[in-house]
């Protein structure tokens, strides 16, 4: 039995213990919790804003008869929500505090709140957000790499969510020009 693994059961079990304290990061936790943690803290100010600004667009595209692009707004507004839970539940799992903070909640975010004044100016805004935090969510995602599957797994669930959202917003714009 012993020798079998890299560390034996036993000795997992003490460690697990000595460190009850640290909650999930366990030593065998090998990213740098400080730079995960930012990093968190951004993508979760990035969902915020961007919450905020689909919120925004679904109220003011509600006026303007656009049935198809308000249900969408919602949609997207209420995953960026779930997105920014989920993030926030992470970084509590980490030993790390979630900033909801207000101040400086804009230059936090990868992504920016831009109102738009027609329609099509929101989705090309929305657009432009989201393109953004793909690439932001990749670059996060290439450096967790093995160091922190657990985080990484939830930034590629995210990464995929945003890739959808991208596509919805393109073929929405495409509608919009044949209109
Ligand atoms: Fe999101
Ligand atoms: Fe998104």
């Amino acid at each position: 039995m012993s020798g079998a693994f890299l560390s034996d059961i036993q000795t997992l079990r003490k460690r697990a213990r000595e460190h009850i304290a640290e909650g999930a990061v366990t030593p065998g936790y090998s990213a740098d919790r400080g730079v995960v943690l930012k990093l968190l803290n951004e993508a979760l100010a990035t969902e915020i804003v961007c919450t905020l600004r689909y919120r925004r667009h679904y109220y003011m595209a509600k006026g303007i008869h656009a049935e198809g692009v308000v249900s969408e707004f919602l949609q997207h507004a209420r995953e960026e929500q779930e997105h920014a839970d989920q993030i926030a539940a992470r970084i509590v799992q980490l030993g790390g505090e979630p900033d909801f903070s207000p101040d400086g909640l804009a230059s936090r975010s990868h992504a920016e709140y831009v109102e738009g004044g027609t329609l099509e100016e929101m989705i090309k805004e929305d657009l432009v957000a989201e393109r953004i935090a793909i690439d932001s969510y990749k670059e996060i995602i290439l450096y967790l790499a093995d160091h922190d599957p657990t985080t990484r797994r939830l930034m590629e669930e995210i990464l995929a969510k945003e890739e959808e959202h991208a596509d919805d917003l393109a073929n929405l714009l495409e509608d919009l020009g044949h209109r």
